[in-house]
């Protein structure tokens, strides 16, 4: 395991609500439209300021065969028909991580669309790691500059007259952000819906205490805060995905960190599971594509382009 690039503990355990205050907007209630691929499990979220018509796509998904090698781009085209029949303006295109489960489609729809790609500053620390995992060459800039703009915890940003902070909530992977925006919470891979519980603490710079002390920061939003899942996988009795709940609902009854689960406990729980899962079906040609801002590697000589596998290494 990685030494993991996450703030010491006192600024892990700060309130959210102080990293929010300055941008709180408690009657501000962006539009969200979500778009779920069934094939990675992937919420997309479209998340617009009605007043100006400015939007960002959160977590977007490009299509891929992995047995034939072949990219598409059904699911993307259908955010862009979205954009366009909504007359919106796309101003951010934002990453929540490194995704392990799928492709982003944030450079197709950024040529397409305009606005700026941002993701977390520890990016920096998955390219070094992954970097290495895929033996790239100098060419491979692991400084993130594949990205408009790094994010750190605390900062803001806008949408239109909407106003956003940033997040950092290591654990799952050392990059992790959430997005306050308004009254909605887009907290990509910490919590899944309250019947299903966490994501996964054990890909390399995981940390299942840092993931558990990123979740209390978000526990401590307002309870009515609106909460978009990246993941969905319905839990066992229920026969459809969701993907959107709220603080209250997670804090009351989330199955993995509940109000009285202490750190220790989800610790156990989550290693314990982790050490049962298998690794995800596209995480080689996800980590290869997102680590690059969701850029194929460069083509070779022939024309081609091609992702590695290296054997033995995950
Ligand atoms: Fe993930």
């Amino acid at each position: 395991m990685l030494a993991s690039t996450a703030p010491k503990d006192g600024a892990l355990v700060r309130a959210a609500s102080i990293v929010t205050a300055s941008v709180a907007q408690p009657d501000a209630r962006p539009v969200v439209r979500s778009f779920f691929d069934d094939a990675s499990f992937t919420a997309t979220h479209v998340v617009h300021d009605p007043k100006t018509r400015s939007a960002a796509i959160i977590d977007s998904v490009l299509d891929f065969d992995q047995a034939s090698g072949r990219t598409s781009r059904t699911s993307a085209d259908a955010i862009i028909a979205y954009v366009e029949a909504e007359g919106l303006t796309v101003v951010w295109h934002l990453e929540t991580h490194a995704h392990a489960d799928h492709l982003s489609a944030a450079p197709y729809l950024q040529q397409r669309l305009g606005g700026q790609l941002a993701i977390g500053r520890a990016i920096t620390t998955v390219q070094d790691v992954f970097g290495k995992i895929f033996n790239e060459g100098t060419e491979f800039e692991r400084d993130g500059s594949q990205f408009d703009r790094l994010f750190d915890d605390g900062d803001s940003f806008e949408i239109g007259a909407l106003k956003a902070a940033v997040l950092h909530v290591p654990g799952h992977t050392p990059a992790d952000l959430a997005y306050v925006i308004g009254d909605a919470v887009f907290c990509g891979d910490t919590l899944f819906m309250p019947d299903y519980g966490t994501a996964r603490a054990d890909f390399p710079g995981g940390d299942a205490a840092y993931l558990f002390r990123s979740i209390r920061r978000l526990l401590s939003l307002p309870r009515e805060s609106r909460v978009f899942l990246c993941h969905d996988y319905k839990a066992p009795g229920r026969d459809t995905y969701v993907w959107e709940t709220t603080i209250g609902a997670e804090s009351d009854a989330n199955v993995h960190v509940h109000a009285g689960i202490d750190e220790a406990r989800f610790v156990a729980m989550r290693t314990a599971r982790d050490a049962t899962l298998s690794m995800p079906k596209l995480i080689l040609p996800a980590i290869q594509v997102n680590m690059r801002g969701g850029h194929m590697p460069p083509a070779e000589e022939n024309g081609t382009r091609y992702l590695k596998i290296p054997l033995d290494l995950l």
